[in-house]
């Protein structure tokens, strides 16, 4: 299915330089005339600003999405990545929750409640896929994906996740910051839900898509 209101989205591979996810982040914001990443994102993040943000859903076709790899879009101004993530990552991320500052996404308002339900350490509702806003919640800069589990010079235990080159803050493949960095919360998720298998609506919370509706 086609996006609404944007280009089609980009598919990049893991390990892709700052410089390609800005050339492409960018090309997708130009399409909509609206700016990025000098924006800090975290402050309008409030409950007024989500009900504003609610009524303009893009919806992301992930059918040719392949492991380690990230799908990038424009929600509302916002970069949004969907990643999904191997077995390996996903065998990997409980074994951080002590070096990091939110383990269990306590935090309110960074995420949908729902995206807690099945395991909170996966921030997510299929287990593999990630929905993230891709803006560090320090000072909005754009973080690099490091996607591959192997000693990065900011990180010898690396377990693949999100390094922001700005400030070095550091947050795992579900977004959750590290112990010990400037960014304060976890990376943000956007209200989301499943149209099918394949489609993703970002933007819209399951309870209010049309399936459940219907229900
Ligand atoms: S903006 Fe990311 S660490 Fe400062």
């Amino acid at each position: 299915m086609a996006n609404q209101g944007v280009n089609d989205p980009i598919h990049e591979p893991v390990n892709t330089g700052r410089r390609r996810f800005l050339t492409a982040t960018t090309a997708v914001v130009g399409a909509v005339g609206a700016g990025v990443a000098a924006v800090p994102f975290i402050k309008s993040w409030n409950p007024s600003a989500r009900a504003k943000l609610a009524g303009a859903p893009v919806t992301a076709d992930i059918t040719a999405l392949q492991e380690g790899e990230r799908l990038v879009l424009e929600w509302r101004g916002q970069p949004i990545w969907i990643v999904k993530r191997s077995k390996a990552i996903l065998e990997a991320l409980p074994t951080l929750d002590d070096r990091l500052r939110d383990p269990m996404s306590q935090v309110a308002d960074q995420q949908p409640a729902y995206v807690l339900e099945e395991n909170p350490e996966l921030r997510s509702i299929k287990p593999d896929i990630s929905v993230l806003v891709g803006l560090c919640t320090h000072l909005g800069c754009s973080p690099e994906m490091k996607a591959e589990i192997h000693p990065e010079p900011f990180d010898p235990e690396w377990k693949g996740g999100y390094f922001c080159p700005c400030h070095k803050s550091r947050f795992d493949m579900s977004g959750r910051v590290f112990q010990g960095v400037p960014a304060p919360i976890n990376l943000l998720v956007p209200p989301h839900h499943y149209e099918d298998d394949n489609t993703i609506v970002i933007g819209v919370d399951p309870s209010q898509s049309n399936s459940a509706g219907a229900a």
